[in-house]
């Protein structure tokens, strides 16, 4: 599998990555399956699992993702010294729907249960999931630059920020990515320039939903270019849409969900499709809004 380096750390990590929200929502697979979603992306070479505190059903299963994950490493024989989980605290899950918490008590709390569900070793990459208005970047970001100092995260990202919140956010922390939102259907990273901040500044940028999420992944075939260019080229509408992303900057670095063996397995083709400039300026002008 290609890799790219994490931000502007040495670390490398895998071009395409395994997005783990789908196998721990209240649509997730029994537990045995999601570990061979897991073991299969491994197998493949995937080094980069996504994962985040509020992925699960509601407050009483939080952390549920993340444990998932840890036993799905601790059961996987082949070689895992290369992989990296990147967690994520800041969202609650009451009666699984999703609210901010930015305040920094809750924060450094969570840091410290999500350490422990990852199997108590330092958390490879931590995200500040959405900004809280009702706290300053300054003041939610602390706990995660002591934890750092502590040696409990090795290092930190953040997720829907703009430019400017990015830049606040290095004022007090050291950034290495960025998780935004940004499919075919979304395309706003391109307009806000974040993606093109992310790129200038060698932070890795991380799309999430990069096939539109759960709800409109089934509705890429009605995208005609995308269908065409799938069929032409004899590989998946998923492939064309990861290698469309891919093409975009070389600051990104996908993150697919998947709860299906066969979705991981079809994902990771993605980075065997080049698309010419033509091919890509087809899909924008398909896709743009
Ligand atoms: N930071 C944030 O605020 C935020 C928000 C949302 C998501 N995320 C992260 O981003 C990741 C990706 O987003 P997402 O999971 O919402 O959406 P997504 O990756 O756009 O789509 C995931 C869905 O697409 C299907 N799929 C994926 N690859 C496929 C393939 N090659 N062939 C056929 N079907 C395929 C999966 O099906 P099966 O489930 O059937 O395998 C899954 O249900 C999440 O897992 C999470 O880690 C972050």
């Amino acid at each position: 599998m290609e890799t790219k380096e994490l931000g502007h750390t040495g670390v490398k990590i895998s071009a395409i990555a395994l997005g783990g929200m789908p196998m721990s929502l209240s649509s997730r697979p029994p537990e045995s399956e999601s570990i061979k979603v897991i073991h299969r992306a491994l197998d493949l070479g995937v080094t980069l699992i996504d994962t985040a505190d509020s992925y699960c059903k509601d407050e009483s299963d939080k952390h549920h993702n993340e444990g998932l994950i840890s036993k799905a490493l601790s059961s996987y024989s082949g070689d895992k010294s290369n992989v990296l989980v990147a967690t994520k605290g800041g969202l609650m899950r009451p009666n699984g729907s999703w609210t901010r918490n930015g305040n920094p008590d809750h924060l450094r709390e969570t840091i410290r249960i999500s350490f422990e569900a990852l199997g108590g070793k330092p958390i490879d990459v931590w995200q500040y999931h959405p900004p809280d208005t009702d706290y300053t970047i300054e003041a939610s970001l602390k706990p995660a630059k002591e934890a750092v100092e502590q040696g409990t995260i090795r290092f930190v990202g953040v997720s829907n920020f703009s430019v400017e919140q990015i830049k606040r956010a290095r004022d007090v922390v050291e950034i290495v990515s960025v998780q935004n939102q940004y499919n075919p259907w979304n395309r706003q990273p391109e307009e806000d320039g974040v993606l093109e901040y992310c790129e200038k500044e060698q932070l890795t940028f991380l799309p999430w939903s990069p096939l539109g999420g759960s709800r409109r992944v089934g509705k890429l075939e009605d995208i005609d270019a995308i269908a065409q260019l799938a069929q032409e080229k004899s590989v998946s509408v998923y492939n064309i849409v990861l290698a469309w992303l891919r093409a975009k900057s070389p600051a990104i670095v996908p993150i697919p969900g998947a709860s299906k063996v066969s979705s991981i397995e079809d994902s990771v083709r993605a980075v065997d499709v080049n698309l010419s400039d033509e091919e890509v300026a087809k899909i924008n002008r398909a896709t743009a809004s």
